[in-house]
């Protein structure tokens, strides 16, 4: 990979100073993971991440200690990627739908639309076949893979009822980066774009787009019910984070410290996914009871008939996902 120091710039800089101070096997100082992120400490990523750092420092006796990063102050949406690849960073969460840009195209085939039915189909098709599968197209990136965080359903937001589909018509959708959304948004006439998740508020407040989607937990945590009178819940998408490591800098770790490290993983992960749950839930009461948006609940005829309007990006896919994954994922996910 060849990258120009103009375009890198500052990320270059930052990698050069984080390979002198954190690189694993320095003697007596601790080896430093910068774990970065773009939500609230208090959502359930953030959470999951400092769960992570307890578990991970109290595992490798502090020889590991993990600096966390919250709400995109180390980096944005985009930059953070680079910044792993160039070892600037070394942890990261992002939701699976921004790895279009590390040539990872098959993760977008979890953005389909309607594919999962419920968090327990996600979970089983995540942690079985088709995760490791996508982990393992991520390798010629330099990117290792560690787990996969659920973070439960996106919900429509808009400052008009979404109710059918063409509702949609017009309406100006911020994304998060899936060529996927972009496509079945597209179908129903809706103008998505895609913006980084520390610029949605203020482009929902200035209307530069006018409804979005995400989750309960990050529509309350972001205050992006203050900026939108609609909530729809038409269990369209499924938001997924994967954890990501430098691949180098994980495989140059002490199989000791990386042995506790995965353990802390492993236990975060069972925290976080739970955490999500009930925080979404909980989320969505509150922004109730600001009584700042009105909630949809759409039904399961009115859901069909979104589902029905999606379908042909089902077969746009088609000519941009690996068939394997596909076939892999459709499969597990039939019911
Ligand atoms: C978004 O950009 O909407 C989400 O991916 C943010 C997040 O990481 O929860």
């Amino acid at each position: 990979m060849t990258l120009s120091r103009r375009r890198f710039g500052t990320v270059a800089l930052t990698a050069a100073l984080a390979t002198a101070y954190g690189r694993p096997g320095r003697a007596q100082s601790p080896v430093v993971i910068k774990f970065s992120h773009v939500v609230t400490a208090e959502a359930p990523k953030g959470k999951g991440s400092l769960k992570f750092k307890e578990l991970a420092e109290k595992y490798t006796e502090g020889k590991v200690k993990i600096d966390v990063y919250h709400n995109s102050t180390l980096y944005k949406d985009k930059e953070e990627i680079e910044a792993l690849q160039l070892g600037a960073v070394q942890m990261l969460a992002p939701s699976t739908a921004k790895f279009t840009p590390m040539g990872a195209r098959d993760f977008e085939a979890l953005d389909l639309p309607y594919l999962f039915a419920n968090d327990e189909q996600f979970a089983q098709v995540i942690n079985g076949d088709v995760g490791k599968r996508l982990f393992r197209s991520l390798q010629p990136s330099g990117i290792t893979g560690l787990a996969y965080w659920d973070h439960g359903f996106n919900l429509l937001t808009a400052n008009k009822p979404l109710i059918v589909p063409a509702d949609m018509q017009g309406v100006k959708i911020r994304i998060s980066g899936s060529k996927v959304a972009d496509n079945y948004f597209r179908k129903i006439g809706a103008l998505p774009q895609i913006l980084a998740f520390s610029e949605v508020y203020q482009a929902l407040q200035t209307g530069v787009v006018d409804a979005g989607e995400n989750t309960a937990a990050n529509i309350l945590t972001q205050k992006f019910y203050e900026v939108q009178k609609h909530i729809t819940i038409a269990g369209h998408s499924h938001q997924n984070y994967a954890i990501i490591v430098n691949s180098t800098f994980w495989s140059d770790l002490p199989a000791d410290l990386r042995a506790g490290l995965d353990k802390a993983m492993a236990e975060a992960t069972a925290y976080m996914n739970s955490v999500a749950r009930q925080d979404n839930a909980a989320a969505l009461e509150v922004i109730r009871q600001t009584g700042k948006t009105t909630i949809h609940v759409l039904d399961a005829n009115q859901r069909k008939v979104w589902r029905d309007a999606f379908q042909p990006t089902y077969t746009w896919a088609e000519g941009r996902i690996g068939k394997d994954t596909l076939d892999a994922l459709l499969k597990a996910t039939a019911i």
